[in-house]
Formats: C-alpha cells, sequence, structure tokens
C-alpha cells in the first residue's frame, strides 16, 4: 500500500490551479440516467471515486470514455436498473443513481450504501423524497426495492436536515415527474447549483437552486448536453491552507472565493492575510496566527469537508480553538494521529478544542481514516518539524487530484513510496 513521505518545514511558493469539483462530477454523472444520448462534461479531475462511478454506470449500460479533463458518457435508450452492492459499497454516492433511474425507468433496484469511517450516513431523507413522489420502496436483503408504475408525481418534499444528496436524488428524480414539486430546507452547496444547471441544459425546468426552496415543473423528456464543472472548492480551501500553514506565498488559481466565504472569513480572522481575486486567492506570508473557533454546517456555514485541514491549521496557532462537527457524528479520527504529531486537542462529544502551540507539530508516522483526515495529516506534515509519513492514502486517491505533484510544484518535499 502506499504511502506519503512528507518533509516538513518548507514555505510553500508559487502558483496552483483548482481542478474540477468532484462532489459535482459524481451528482452530474448520475444525471447522465435522466436522458439517452452523448453527455460530455470538462473540467472533469482525474479520481478513483469517478472511476467507481463509471463502473456503476457502464454495469447498468452506459459508454463511459475519459479523455484528459473530460469525460463522455452514452447513454442508451434501454438501461439496466439494478445498481449492485459491490459497486455501491465502493463508493456512497452511488445512492444517487436512485432517483434518475426511478424518474426514467420506473423502477430501480439499489444496493443499500451502508456507513462509512465518518458516520452512519443513513438514506433515509432519500427513501422518504421518493415515496412522497409516489414511490413505492421496500427494502430486501440490503437492496432498495423501489418502484412507480404510473411514474413521479410532484409533490412537497420538506427536508428535515439540508441533505445534500437527498437535494439531489429528489431534484433530478422531479425533473421527469409529473407536475410540479417544492423541496423546502433544500441544500444550498455550490454543487446544488452546478447540477440545476446542467439539468437546465438537459431540458429541465428548475428554480430556485441555491437557496432553501426549489422548484421543479416536470418535463416530459430531457437530452444530453455539454458542462464544464465548477471549481472544487474543498480542494481550493485545502491548497488555501497548505500555503498559510507552511507561512509561504502561493496562489491558488482557477477557483472560486465566493464558494469559500465563512471558510475565508475565519482564515482572516486567524490573521492570515490572503488576496480575492474573481477566481483566484492569493494566500501571502503572514506570521503570528491565532486559534479561532469554528461550526461546521450546511452551506453557506463552514464546510464540514475542510474541518480537518483547519484543525490541522489550528494546532500551530496562538492559543486555544474549538471545533464543532454539526454535520457528521465521527469525524474526528484524525484527533488521535494529530495527537501522534505532538498536536494537543481533547474532544468532548461533537467538539474539539485545539491547544494550539506555534511550530509544536512534529513528525511521525500516521495513518489516513477519511478522504479530508487524510489531507489534514498531509498539511500537518508540510508544518511539521521533520519527517512525517501517511499511510492508507488512497483514501486521497479518492477525492484529490495529484495533490503530491501540486504540493510539490509549490516546493513542498512530498513523494509517494510503497
Ligand atoms: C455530501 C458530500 C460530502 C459532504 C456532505 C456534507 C458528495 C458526494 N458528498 O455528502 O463530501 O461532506 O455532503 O456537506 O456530494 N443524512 C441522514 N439521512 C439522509 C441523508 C443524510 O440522516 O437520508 C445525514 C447524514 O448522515 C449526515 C448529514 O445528514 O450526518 C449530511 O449528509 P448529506 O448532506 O446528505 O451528505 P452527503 O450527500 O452524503
Amino acid at each position: 500500500m502506499d504511502k506519503m513521505q512528507v518533509q516538513g518545514g518548507i514555505a510553500l511558493q508559487g502558483e496552483v490551479k483548482t481542478s474540477g469539483a468532484k462532489n459535482s462530477v459524481l451528482a452530474l454523472m448520475f444525471a447522465t440516467l435522466l436522458a439517452k444520448g452523448k453527455h460530455r462534461f470538462t473540467n472533469v479531475p482525474d479520481l478513483k471515486d469517478l472511476e467507481s462511478s463509471a463502473l456503476l454506470l457502464e454495469a447498468l449500460g452506459c459508454a463511459v470514455t475519459r479523455e484528459p479533463g473530460s469525460i463522455i458518457v452514452d447513454v442508451p435508450e434501454k438501461i439496466s436498473t439494478v445498481a449492485e452492492y459491490d459497486i455501491v459499497r465502493k463508493m456512497r454516492a452511488s445512492i444517487l443513481c436512485l432517483g434518475p433511474l426511478l424518474a426514467r425507468m420506473r423502477e430501480a433496484k439499489v444496493s443499500l450504501p451502508g456507513g462509512c469511517a465518518i458516520g452512519a450516513r443513513p438514506i433515509d431523507l432519500h427513501l422518504e423524497a421518493m415515496k412522497q413522489m409516489g414511490a413505492e420502496l421496500t427494502l430486501d436483503q440490503g437492496y432498495v426495492l423501489a418502484k412507480c408504475n404510473g411514474g413521479l408525481k410532484g409533490a412537497h418534499i420538506i427536508f428535515d436536515f439540508a441533505t445534500v444528496g437527498g437535494t439531489e436524488n429528489a431534484m433530478m428524480a422531479a425533473t421527469l415527474a409529473d407536475g410540479e414539486t417544492i423541496i423546502e430546507n433544500a441544500a444550498k452547496e455550490p454543487e446544488i447549483v452546478d447540477l440545476a444547471d446542467y439539468l437546465k441544459k438537459m431540458g429541465a425546468s428548475i428554480e430556485g437552486a441555491g437557496t432553501g426552496i426549489i422548484k421543479i415543473k416536470g418535463v416530459s423528456e430531457l437530452r444530453a448536453a455539454e458542462h464544464r464543472v465548477i471549481a472544487d472548492r474543498v480542494e481550493a480551501g485545502t491548497l488555501i491552507i497548505a500555503a498559510a500553514i507552511t507561512g509561504g506565498e502561493v496562489r491558488v488559481t482557477d477557483c472560486e472565493p465566493h464558494h469559500l466565504d465563512t471558510f475565508l472569513k475565519k482564515l482572516r480572522e486567524a490573521g492570515i492575510k490572503m488576496n480575492i481575486e474573481n477566481r483566484a486567492v492569493t494566500v501571502l506570508p503572514s506570521r503570528g496566527y491565532k486559534g479561532v473557533d469554528i461550526s461546521t454546517g450546511p452551506h453557506p456555514g463552514y464546510p464540514t469537508d475542510l474541518q480537518a485541514q483547519y484543525m490541522a491549521l489550528m494546532c500551530l496557532c496562538e492559543g486555544a480553538s474549538m471545533i464543532k462537527e454539526t454535520v457528521f457524528e465521527n469525524r474526528f479520527m484524525h484527533v488521535q494521529e494529530l495527537a501522534r504529531m505532538n498536536a494537543h486537542i481533547t474532544v468532548a462529544t461533537n467538539t474539539a478544542t485545539v491547544h494550539g502551540r506555534p511550530g509544536g507539530l512534529i513528525g511521525a508516522p500516521v495513518m489516513a481514516t477519511d478522504l479530508r483526515a487524510s489531507a489534514c495529516l498531509v498539511l500537518a506534515g508540510l508544518a511539521a518539524k521533520g519527517e512525517t509519513t501517511v499511510g492508507r492514502i488512497y483514501h486521497l486517491d479518492r477525492g484529490y487530484e495529484k495533490l503530491e505533484d501540486k504540493l510539490a510544484k509549490l516546493g513542498a518535499k512530498i513523494k509517494r513510496v510503497k
């Protein structure tokens, strides 16, 4: 298994480009199931999670072609409606095929994704939304069996929690339902807006994406289209912290700073100087960071996907900071690993208190437990004294496109070892 070896203490310098958003592409790939024909996406990163989605689409009968930076999904008239456990278990986002399959094929058999390291991650809200649109659902031997003989009907869905995947599934299903669907307490993430933009290019009628109320008027048919994927705000945020944590000067280009408002505000409060342009953020060399509290929340709140990376930064700030995780129940596995690097962090229920010490991290062998935790450990390694080896780095490959190459180009001493 590959490991990442990082020699800490080098201030990063230069310019680095943000890739396309993993979480957008995943939803977009499943949206293709709504219409036959060739769907083309550009600004697509090269990631393991996309391979898993491609495998599932191929198993359903689609042809998926990768070209550098783009992906083409050719969807035939007739597709299979069975998403097998073997593929779904590798990637939870596979559940996003449920809405599109139900909407176009009027039936679906999708394996329950199960939990993952960061929490139980149930799909009850997805299922409830499908039921409200008229689907009959049964659970059988780990699979959701769903059908809607007369087709899905428009419905008034009020989510208990602004679930990202649930909103995406409901929005996709509603595009081909009979009548109007209103989704209240909808997730407002930029990836929801990106998905809505593509669905509109396919001929869907959608209003309000990016707000808490989304209205969709069902149409009888959609068509394949082309789309450029938005920038990955989590990758951009990770690169910004990489610059800040090493006291470097880095321009992160091709990103959307307005997708990172809360994150950038917190960094500024912590004393990080930045120059914000329309599509770039330059981190300026600064010193004397101070601890600042955060609480994760649905967009536009502080993103849970940037919580672990922020914790690495807080370990090196002057004073204590409280990090509250409100989205996932078990997203502090990186704490134990940071402790191996001499961090001083205590956890009580969903709040971690970081007792920051400038210059306090010391390199150590550590283990990645999930995608964003692996990024956190790499960042900590960049700032620690001596060498850090991060094991189980395959987590990183699920969601970051060539992170070590990008960091190495900025001067980091980082390499992948067997
Ligand atoms: C998506 C992102 C993930 C991000 C998360 C929150 C993708 C592929 N993944 O995940 O990177 O961390 O949003 O921003 O886009 N929940 C339920 N029942 C449900 C659905 C969700 O209880 O039916 C709970 C989850 O367990 C979790 C919370 O709601 O505690 C948020 O989940 P959700 O917003 O649905 O996240 P995902 O779509 O899984």
